[in-house]
């Protein structure tokens, strides 16, 4: 029998059916500028999600072997994404300074020296996924050129494109929450699917890379044993924190990549893994924060330090982290 197509969930939105992201922004009164940048950027992930699909067939898999900045082997989609970001968005002239995982500096842009936004990317994470051909996907996060050395609290935006078995996007701006779009490949737009999300406050899965708890301190470790025993929690972990965090936007429950003794800072990036998806977190109702404070509430020192990170559902979030007063 063949499946009856089925409403999509609307969660109460009011955004008709069918309005792709540029539509949606415009009837949200998104600045022009603003919404020249979140184009630039669909371009940049509407070419990614092509190649991704056939990099198999054409030698795009596997590393180029070179390390990054941060000591990482660089895989071949890493470089290919980072240019295909790099070069569309070199195009906006809303776009003045640019931020990269693959970039050891930032990029200012002379030309565009006047442009109102600067843009911080992560063009692949969880490159380690790509050999396997599981989802992979680009996280991003808006802030004013002044603003990149200023606690999270400064972004304007922040959204990711995953690559799955759809292609989809969530874009994060304070007035509209965090909605999510769907990459329809027929019409080469990406179409508004639900939203605004509300992340549930508890949930019944975790994530986190259970192979380093030897190093993790007593308070990472009383807090899985309370996700694994009492909260009855299920292991759920694909190494690719876009897809580990989408779960948990939509399901509830709690990802984390805390530090551990070698590694104090733990591994993700403060200003372009962890500070866009806590906005996106904290837009949808959950919570992010480090071993010490909110993650939005980190101010950095330079653009590639890195941060433990647990976030996801208020309740889990909570109980690592209590709120202060
Ligand atoms: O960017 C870092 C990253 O690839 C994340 O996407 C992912 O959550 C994490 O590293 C996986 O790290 P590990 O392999 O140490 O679990």
């Amino acid at each position: 029998m063949r499946p009856q197509p089925q409403e999509p969930r609307r969660e109460g939105s009011t955004i008709p059916q069918e309005t792709t992201l540029p539509e949606y922004l415009a009837l949200a009164g998104e600045p022009v500028e603003f919404r020249a940048l979140i184009r630039q950027i669909t371009y940049a992930a509407k070419w990614v999600a092509a190649e991704l699909r056939v990099a198999g067939l054409h030698g795009m898999l596997g590393g180029t072997g070179e390390t990054n900045v941060q000591g990482e082997a660089v895989q071949r989609l890493d470089e290919f994404a980072n240019q295909t970001f790099v070069d569309n968005l070199l195009r906006s002239p809303a776009i003045s300074d640019l931020v990269s995982e693959e970039m050891a500096e930032g990029m200012h842009i002379a030309q565009h020296s006047r442009g109102e936004y600067a843009l911080l990317f992560d063009p692949v994470d969880g490159s380690s996924n790509l050999d396997a051909n599981l989802a992979v996907g680009s996280i991003f996060s808006v802030r004013a050129p002044r603003d990149v050395l200023r606690s999270g609290r400064a972004q304007i935006a922040a959204g990711y494109v995953m690559y799955g078995p759809a292609t989809i996007c969530v874009l994060a701006v304070p007035k509209f929450g965090a909605n999510l779009f769907t990459y329809e490949p027929r019409i080469g737009e990406f179409m508004f699917t639900r939203g605004p999300l509300t992340m549930p406050s508890s949930g019944g899965s975790y994530g986190v890379n259970e192979a380093n708890e030897s190093g993790w301190n007593p308070q990472v470790r009383e807090f899985v044993s309370w996700l694994r025993g009492p909260a009855k929690h299920s292991t759920r972990y694909s190494g690719a924190l876009v897809g580990d965090f989408h779960r948990i936007l939509i399901g509830g429950g709690v990802y984390l990549y805390p530090g551990d003794v070698q590694h104090r800072e733990g591994k993700l990036r403060l200003l372009y893994e962890a500070c866009p998806l806590a906005f996106i977190a904290e837009c949808a109702g959950g919570r992010a924060v480090s071993e010490e404070c909110d993650i939005l509430d980190i101010v950095p020192t330079q653009i590639h330090q890195r941060t433990p990170l647990i976030i996801g559902s208020r309740d889990e979030v909570g109980r690592f982290l209590p709120r202060q007063g």
